[in-house]
């Protein structure tokens, strides 16, 4: 199939994060063509201002639609909580109105009511996602009995993007901001891993939590909400390509991207620079 008549969906991230994500959609949905594209260049995303998130977002979204794909899944939490809603409501209806964007906090919170019986929930994110109130708010509207105690855990992603999640250096802001999250409640009984880069830091994050507490990260939940998608819309379905092209965007150096990529996802061969 020539690179004209190709319509993938569009992974988007800050950077590696939203490859954990992928896996997760190639693992349930292989099928389907695929574009990611990571702005390594400008991460991380979760200092930054709403106005600057949700600036480089769109920029992230529109070249995707550029390169062909009629449906966008933010896989970031902090482009989700800061940009999806001006997108969908302001931008998509003049771009083009039968192009999609989606995100990846509501198909987690609605996911995640089914976990919990303390009814308090643990939210880890980053500062952006945390100052949005995202998941307090969204789970307010899904299930107003329960309760959420929120920790932005900043040098999180610094961590994983510079390849440094594995090292002792690691273990000492992951127990920090695990020992701050437990002591904002004793009943919280599930933690939710509100950043998509968050799953690589897995093992010292169950290292520092106690071991009664659900861990959940979002990449099967997403990919299981994006099979319903699919399914409830066939019109968007038929128009996604299934041909089994992945397909890698950096904005960044495709070199690093593949080496440090693979950490997250094995799939990565074909990496493109790209310019926003
Ligand atoms: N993976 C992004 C998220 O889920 C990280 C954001 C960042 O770049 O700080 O929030």
């Amino acid at each position: 199939m020539s690179s004209k008549n190709i319509h993938p969906i569009g992974v988007f991230d800050s950077g590696y994060g939203g490859l954990s994500v992928l896996k997760e959609f190639i693992r349930l949905m292989p099928e389907y063509d695929y574009y990611y594209l990571g702005d390594n260049a400008r991460a991380p995303y979760g200092p930054r201002s709403f106005e600057t998130v949700y600036q480089y977002t769109l920029e992230a979204v529109k070249a995707l639609f550029d390169l062909g794909c009629h449906l966008v899944i933010l896989a970031c939490n902090t482009a989700s909580a800061k940009a999806l809603r001006s997108i969908q409501q302001k931008d998509l209806p003049k771009i083009d109105p039968s192009r999609r964007v989606l995100g990846v906090i509501r198909p987690s919170v609605e996911a995640i009511g089914g976990y919990t019986i303390s009814g308090s929930i643990g939210v880890l994110g980053t500062k952006g996602t945390v100052v949005s109130n995202s998941y307090p708010l969204e789970v307010k509207k899904l299930y107003p009995e329960l309760d959420v105690i929120q920790e932005a855990c900043p040098m999180w992603v610094p961590l994983v993007e510079n390849n440094e999640h594995n090292k002792a250096g690691a273990d000492f802001f992951v127990q920090e901001n695990i020992n701050s999250l437990m002591k904002k409640s004793e009943n919280i009984d599930t933690v939710i891993l509100a950043c998509t880069h968050y799953p690589l830091l897995e093992n010292k994050i169950k290292k520092y939590l106690p071991d009664n507490i659900r861990l959940i990260s979002q990449g099967s939940i997403v990919a299981k909400s994006l099979k319903d998608y699919l399914h409830r819309h066939p019109e968007m379905d038929k128009k996604c390509t299934k041909s089994s092209v992945y397909k890698f965007f950096t904005t960044d150096s495709p070199k690093i991207f593949k080496e440090q990529g693979k950490i997250f996802c094995d799939k990565i061969d074909n990496v493109v620079h790209i310019i926003l």
